[in-house]
């Protein structure tokens, strides 16, 4: 079956050491014959929620930004594969700020009742990619604990994720290459799933 793969780099870093794994990702969902796109948090305008609370009433955020058009991106797609870096112990701003936008997915969930999943369509699954400079331990606990949050209230089930710590600098992740080869194992059983 031909799945609609999206991934989403998340760090400013567009050349950084998580969308070097999320590329592999794409790279081997298109040889696979899948749909693919790819989504770089930093070329959208995203503003903070402001918990107003009007999404409440009929699940529509009141912001005018790119928010919407990545809501339907992400109903739309079979698979995610989400990149995101470690900042101050947790995911980066810029993750965390999207992620707390899809509060309307809570308001439509929760409040209003409303499926997000496509009736006809197959389980969703998504991974997660991250590095962190540093090797402390538990240095992702929080960062995954965010996004299987943001993945369950998107009715995505979360595969796996492929983490790794003590890579910091732009480029270091290639002198690892073997976490290279487990995003590809990891994207082949997202697509086998
Ligand atoms: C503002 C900032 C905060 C960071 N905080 C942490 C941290 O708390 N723990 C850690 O291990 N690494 C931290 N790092 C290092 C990044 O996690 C690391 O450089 C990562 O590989 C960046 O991924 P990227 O190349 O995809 O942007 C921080 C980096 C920046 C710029």
């Amino acid at each position: 079956m031909r799945l609609s793969v999206l991934g989403i780099a998340c760090s400013p870093r567009r050349n950084g050491n998580t969308t070097s794994l999320l590329l592999e990702g794409m790279r081997t969902a298109q040889a696979e014959g899948h749909i693919t796109e790819l989504v770089y948090l930093s070329d959208l305008k995203i503003n903070p929620c402001q918990g107003c609370g009007a999404c409440s009433a009929k699940g529509i955020c009141v912001i005018k930004d790119d928010i919407p058009m990545l809501q339907e991106k992400l109903i739309q797609s079979d698979r995610l594969i989400i990149a995101a870096p470690i900042y101050f112990m947790g995911v980066n701003a810029q993750t965390k700020l999207m992620i707390d936008r899809m509060q309307t997915f809570w308001a439509r969930k929760y409040l209003l009742n409303q499926s997000l999943i496509k009736p006809s369509g197959p389980e969703r699954i998504g991974i997660f990619l991250s590095t962190a400079g540093t090797q402390l331990p538990n240095v992702f606990e929080c960062a995954e604990r965010t996004i299987k949050t943001f993945f369950h209230m998107l009715d995505i089930q979360y595969g796996e994720s492929c983490l790794y710590s003590g890579v910091d600098k732009v480029g270091e992740i290639e002198e690892s290459p073997q976490s290279f080869e487990e995003v590809r194992k990891a994207t082949q059983t997202l697509l086998l799933s």
